[in-house]
Parts: C-alpha cells; sequence; structure tokens
C-alpha cells in the first residue's frame, strides 16, 4: 500500500510512523509512506499558504492553489483510490472504516490547518473526509497518525500471529476480553483459573462470555 500525506507540519508526522510496528512494516517494504510539504507547492514569494476567509471572521484559511499544485503534481504519478482529508465535520472514524481504507493500493491524506481549507477542494478533489472524533485538534497530523496506525496494522505480513488484528476489540464489534500474564498471583490477586487450565475450548468460550460481558457493560452501542 502506498500512502501520500500533504501537510504544513512534516515533523509532527513522522515520529510515530518511526517507530515499532509501523517502521518495520515500512522496512519490509509492505507500506509505503510518503510526507509532502504543503508549502512547497505555494507559489508565493514568502511560500505564504493561507489567507483570510471571504466574508470576514477569525482564522485562517488553507488556500485552494498550493493545495491543489500538490494534489495534482501527486495524481500525475499516482491512481488514487481515495483522496481523504482529515476533518472533525469528517464520518467518524471505526474499525470498519480502517478495515475498507487498509484494501486500498494508493491513498491520500490531506492535513487541515488553522480554520481549515478552501471549500473548492473539499467539493472538486476530496473523495473522503475522516474524523477521529467530535474534538477539535490543532491539524490533522495527529488524526492522520491515528488513521495511518488503524489502517497499517491491518496489512497482511505487518502483525506477526500473538498480535493478529482479528483478535482485535471492535473487530467483530465487540470488546476483546481481559488478559493476564507472569505471575499467576501477584500480591493475592490471582488469574482466572480457567486460563491456568490448558483446556483451550474452554477457555475460549470463557473469552467469548467475557467478550459479551464486557460489551454490554462498556459499549451496549455495538451490540
Ligand atoms: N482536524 C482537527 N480536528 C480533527 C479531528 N477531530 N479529526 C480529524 N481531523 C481533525
Amino acid at each position: 500500500m502506498q500512502i501520500d500525506i500533504i501537510s504544513l507540519l512534516p515533523s509532527l508526522l513522522e515520529s510515530p510512523l518511526n517507530h515499532s510496528i509501523l517502521k518495520r512494516a515500512q522496512n519490509k517494504g509492505l507500506v509505503n509512506i510518503n510526507i509532502h510539504n504543503l508549502r512547497d507547492y505555494s507559489t508565493h514569494k514568502q511560500k505564504q499558504v493561507d489567507d483570510y476567509q471571504y466574508g470576514g471572521g477569525a482564522g485562517m484559511v488553507l488556500m485552494i492553489e498550493p493545495i491543489v499544485n500538490c494534489i495534482e503534481y501527486l495524481k500525475a504519478a499516482t491512481k488514487y483510490d481515495d483522496i481523504i482529508y482529515m476533518s472533525p465535520d469528517g464520518e467518524l472514524l471505526n474499525q470498519n472504516i480502517s478495515n475498507e481504507i487498509s484494501l486500498k493500493k494508493n491513498i491520500l491524506i490531506l492535513c487541515g490547518h488553522y480554520k481549515g481549507i478552501d471549500e473548492r477542494v473539499r467539493e472538486h478533489f476530496i473523495t473522503r473526509e475522516v474524523s477521529i472524533g467530535d474534538y477539535v485538534l490543532t491539524g490533522g497530523e495527529l488524526a492522520a497518525n491515528v488513521l495511518i496506525d488503524s489502517v497499517a496494522r491491518l496489512l497482511p505480513g505487518v502483525l506477526n500471529n500473538e498480535t493478529s488484528a482479528l483478535e482485535d476489540s471492535f473487530q467483530d464489534n465487540m470488546i476483546s476480553p481481559p488478559v493476564y500474564t507472569r505471575p499467576s498471583e501477584f500480591r493475592g490477586m490471582k488469574v482466572p483459573e480457567i486460563l491456568l487450565s490448558g483446556n483451550e475450548k474452554l477457555i475460549q468460550n470463557w473469552r467469548t462470555e467475557q467478550s459479551i460481558e464486557r460489551t454490554k457493560k462498556r459499549r451496549p452501542d455495538l451490540l
């Protein structure tokens, strides 16, 4: 999968992409992530990328010209399945959306800033808008990192069997069961006996029950 990101603050995106599982996925060639600095596509002398909004009002707006310059430059080399704008008024990210996006070959992600981007970009160039929650961030970078992390870990070969994405919370609209590791007893707090029994069938049944109970209690909306 190829993921291109357009951002005004590339360094804000970099760290999460360069650690642990995401770093390994890129090194193995399972995902190719490229960051493009929006400012490089400004034709202004001072590399301006934002301006006051028509009609007045607080907050700067990212201008259409550098964004379209950048999108068109990238589109000349790559055919994108989706051009995604990270925005608090987009569709709310969930596991289904991450699954869906993980099946795409090439995606382009645009990170907004300030008051947002010129609406004409959204109307004519963006194919999908994604929000990571009902709150407003200072820019789309952190949101893009969340989206990329949740998508990349679903790509074949990125996780090994032990960390398989199939058993994640939300993957079947259920919360995961509790997990424990050694020691089996710590200051009188014991691991449920059944997990030490070695009986795979009983353990699987217990995990399913726990999943159902947890989902009922914590996220009844999922059921
Ligand atoms: N940009 C600013 N806030 C955001 C949010 N909640 N989700 C996605 N992009 C954003």
